[in-house]
C-alpha cells in the first residue's frame, strides 16, 4: 500500500507535464513499436522525451515497486460505455461533456442528506494523491496516480443511521453528452455499489482528478470511486448519487451479466470469468503478462473483511 498525504507529495510535484517526461514509458512504447495501437496520434504529438526532473517521480514508483502508467495511457485508453465501448471511444468523444457546474446528492438512510454544489461537497476533506494498481475485469492493469480523498471522511459526514447497509453510487444520464446513452449497450444509468464496511475502509477513495489535476472526462469528471482490491468496474465516474441503503445494490454489470459479474468483484486470481483466465494479466506498457494478485496486491489490508464470504459464490 502506498499513501502520500499532501505534505509529502505536494500536487506541483505530480503534474500530467511530468507524465509526459516519462522517459521509460516514451522508450517502452518507442521500443516495442506499441505506441500508435494504443495511443492516438494527437495525444502522441504532445508527448516529450526527456527524462524526468525531479527525484520524488522515481520514488513514488519505487514505492510500488511497479511503474506508474503514463498520463496518455490512463486518459487514452479507457472503459466509460456512456461515451462508447471502444477504447479510445471515452477520450475521443467526451470533449462536449461538461463536468461543471455538477450536484452530488446524498440520499437515503442518512442523517445529513442533500443535494452538494460539488465545491462545497467537497471542501470539507483533505483531498490527498494516492497510487494505486488498477486491475480490469478483462484482465488489464495499470498503476495510476489518483487525487481525491477516503470514502469513509465523507460516510462520517453524512452520518448513516442504523439501516444503512449498503451505499449505492449512481453516475449521470446525459445522453445528449454521452453517445453511449443513447444506445442499449448497458442499462442507463450506470449503477455501483458497495458494502457500508467497504466503503469505510481506508482505501476506498473518492477521486476528483490524476497525476494531480481535476479528472479529464474520460476518466470520471468530476469525481469517481477507486475500489483498488476489487476489479475496475466498481469503479464508477461522473457520479451524481450516493445513496445510503438497507438491501444489497442491483448493479449495472451484475444486472447485466450475473453469470459472469457479481456485487463484489474482488480481484482474484483463484476465480476464472467465465470467459478467460484471470490468473494473469496485461500491464499497459508491459510485455509480459503479470501474475494477478490476490486482492489486487492488498490482501493484507482488506482480506479480513471476507474472512466469512465464499469467495467462489460471491463473485
Ligand atoms: N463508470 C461508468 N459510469 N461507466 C463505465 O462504463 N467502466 C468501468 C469503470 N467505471 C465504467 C465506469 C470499468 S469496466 C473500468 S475498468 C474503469 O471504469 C476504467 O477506468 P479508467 O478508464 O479511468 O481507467
Amino acid at each position: 500500500m502506498l499513501i502520500r498525504r499532501p505534505p509529502d507529495i505536494p500536487s506541483s510535484e505530480i503534474t500530467p507535464e511530468r507524465v509526459f517526461l516519462d522517459r521509460r514509458s516514451f522508450i517502452r512504447h518507442a521500443a516495442l513499436g506499441t505506441a500508435a495501437a494504443a495511443l492516438s496520434p494527437s495525444t502522441l504529438s504532445g508527448t516529450r522525451h526527456t527524462a524526468p526532473q525531479d527525484p520524488r517521480f522515481s520514488e513514488l514508483e519505487s514505492e510500488l515497486g511497479e511503474p506508474v502508467n503514463a498520463w496518455t495511457e490512463i486518459t487514452t485508453y479507457n472503459n466509460f460505455y456512456e461515451f462508447g465501448t471502444a477504447k479510445e471511444d471515452p477520450h475521443r468523444n467526451s470533449g462536449s461533456f461538461r463536468p461543471r457546474p455538477w450536484t452530488v446528492r446524498i440520499e437515503g438512510h442518512v442523517n445529513n442528506p442533500g443535494d452538494y454544489e460539488l465545491d462545497d461537497f467537497l471542501a470539507p476533506h483533505r483531498i490527498e494523491d494516492r497510487v494505486y494498481r488498477m486491475r480490469c475485469v478483462e484482465a488489464w492493469s495499470m498503476v495510476i496516480p489518483w487525487r481525491g480523498f477516503p470514502l469513509g471522511d465523507l460516510v462520517r459526514r453524512v452520518d448513516p443511521t442504523g439501516d444503512a447497509r449498503f451505499v449505492e453510487f449512481t453516475t449521470i444520464v446525459r445522453p445528449d453528452e454521452m453517445p453511449g446513452q443513447r444506445t442499449g449497450v448497458l442499462p442507463w444509468p450506470y449503477v455501483e455499489g458497495l458494502r457500508l464496511d467497504e466503503a469505510m475502509h481506508p482505501l476506498t477513495m473518492l477521486v476528483t482528478g490524476v497525476y494531480g489535476v481535476d479528472l479529464p472526462n474520460q476518466n470520471g469528471a468530476p469525481l469517481r470511486l477507486i475500489v483498488p482490491w476489487k476489479y475496475g468496474f466498481k469503479g464508477i465516474k461522473s457520479i451524481v448519487s450516493i445513496r445510503f441503503v438497507e438491501e444489497m445494490p442491483m448493479t449495472t454489470w451484475w444486472a447485466a451479466n450475473a453469470r459472469e459479474y457479481g456485487f463484489y468483484a474482488n480481484v482474484n486470481p483463484e476465480v476464472d470469468h467465465p470467459r478467460w483466465s484471470q490468473a494473469r494479466e496485461r500491464r499497459i506498457g508491459e510485455l509480459r503478462r503479470r501474475e494477478t494478485l490476490m486482492f489486487n496486491g492488498y490482501a493484507n489490508q482488506v482480506g479480513q473483511m471476507y474472512a466469512d464470504l465464499d469467495l467462489t459464490r460471491w463473485i
